[in-house]
């Protein structure tokens, strides 16, 4: 699919704010295209659902956005949010400012309070008990006598079991956190949505905000060496985090390290399956399935966007961005763009170089990476050896939303040793 195919460019642009486009790859992909070889910088002005923000489709001006994070902040609209949204954020403020709320000076601050946890050293010590998660699955997947929905039943539980085992949250509380998550990031998908008004989403995080106080209340007092440990004792300035920024901490890790994973796992098999001869080749040369991931991750590419806004005019792609304007980037596109990569619609598990943007670049560039190639490289290596034979089940789904999703359903039929 090059999507070649002739689309109006304004309603390319309108496309971006459609969350059911990023349910329909054909529809997106034939937007994006238009948009990166006609107007790679382009205003999109859908008023009055959304307010006004500049589509940058391109590899290369999404990593010059990026990598000028002074010029290009994360503050206020760090992602596309419907205009009522916009507004009742500036009445009331935010309550939750996650690492990817906040800029400078006190980004760093926050980011270094747990970035240590997700480096290569650390990660390798919980390896073990990664691979041993990845196998539960594998097993789940032959308890289940040969037929599952991949999405649900196998590829949502076991990122969040990582991160919830990382963090050092009681199992017997998974069911809830998962379901809170499903809630905030899913919030464009009705059958995932609790709600979509400020006000049921306010709700939705004030839940969150009390699961997680309680959380930082016992760690406190009896501190056990986990990430919550790390997180609630944490110190800037010689003071404790507020309630908030720690409660926001333990939400972007909870959240950003989970739907992300799952959509790359599903959606690498859902690749694999449809591309059967990339399937043979990772049964032959298991050694490729570092690149194998990476190209799941490419081709999956499960965040859909982030915001910057500019604090200063700039000149972008031809295009003048006055300060003040919000620049939205486009991930799904810098992963198709033709400039960077060869043959940008082939699926290919062999891909060297492979230059994706799925991780965003620069200071905000994902915390969680390293983890997320584990947790995925760990599923494959004991999945691909044991997987004899996998069909479709009946018609795959993907979430409709304009931040973060991928896969919801993926019926399989399969025999697995
Ligand atoms: C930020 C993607 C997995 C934690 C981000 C960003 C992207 C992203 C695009 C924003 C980058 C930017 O603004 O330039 C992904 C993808 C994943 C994944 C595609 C899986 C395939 C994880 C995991 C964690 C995680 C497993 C674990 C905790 C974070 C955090 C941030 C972040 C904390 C905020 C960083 C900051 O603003 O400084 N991720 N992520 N992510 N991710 Fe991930």
């Amino acid at each position: 699919m090059s999507g070649g195919t002739h689309v109006n460019i304004d309603d390319a642009g309108l496309t971006l704010a459609d969350p059911t486009a990023y349910a329909d790859d054909q529809r997106l992909h034939a937007a994006l295209s238009a948009l990166r070889r006609e107007d790679p910088v382009h205003l999109v002005d859908p008023l009055p659902e959304f307010n006004p923000f500049w589509a940058v489709t391109r590899h290369a001006d999404v990593i010059e956005v990026e990598r000028q994070h002074e010029t290009f902040i994360n503050e206020p609209r760090p992602i596309l949010v419907s205009a009522a949204q916009d507004r009742y954020t500036a009445e009331h403020g935010r309550m939750l400012r996650t690492l990817v709320h906040i800029d400078d000076p006190e980004h760093k601050a926050m980011r270094s309070v747990v970035a240590d946890w997700f480096r290569p050293r650390a990660l390798r010590e919980i390896e073990v008990d990664v691979r041993r998660l990845a196998k539960r699955s594998v097993d789940k997947m032959a308890e289940l006598g040969g037929e599952c929905d991949f999405a649900q039943e196998v590829a949502v539980d076991y990122p969040l079991y990582v991160i919830l085992s990382l963090l050092g949250l009681p199992e017997t509380d998974f069911p809830r956190i998962l379901q809170l998550t499903q809630e905030l990031f899913g919030s464009d998908d009705a059958e995932l949505r609790r709600g979509r008004s400020p006000e049921e989403l306010l709700q939705v995080l004030l839940d969150f905000f009390d699961y997680f106080n309680r959380i930082t209340a016992d760690r406190r007092a009896n501190p056990t060496g986990d990430l919550a440990s790390t997180i609630a004792n944490a110190r800037i300035d010689g003071e404790h985090l507020s309630d908030a920024d720690v409660a926001s901490q333990y939400v972007i890790i909870a959240t950003a390290g989970h739907d992300t994973t799952s959509s790359t796992i599903a959606g690498g098999l859902q690749a694999l399956m449809t591309y059967p001869g990339e399937m043979d080749r990772l049964r032959r040369f298991p050694g490729l399935i570092p690149s194998a991931v990476e190209e799941m991750i490419r081709w999956v590419t499960p965040v859909k966007e982030f915001m910057r806004t500019a604090t200063t005019d700039y000149e972008l792609g031809g295009k003048r961005i006055e300060a003040g304007e919000s620049l939205l980037l486009c991930y799904p596109s810098a992963n198709r763009d033709e400039a960077v990569f060869d043959d940008p619609f082939r699926f290919d598990v062999g891909r060297d170089p492979n230059r994706h943007l799925s991780f965003g670049f620069g200071a905000h560039v994902c915390l969680g990476a390293t983890l997320a190639r584990m947790e995925a490289r760990a599923l494959f290596a004991e999945l691909v050896p044991r997987l004899q034979w996998v069909e479709p089940a009946g018609e795959p789904e993907w979430s409709d939303t304009t931040f973060v999703g991928g896969l919801k359903h993926l019926p399989l039929r399969y025999s697995i040793t």
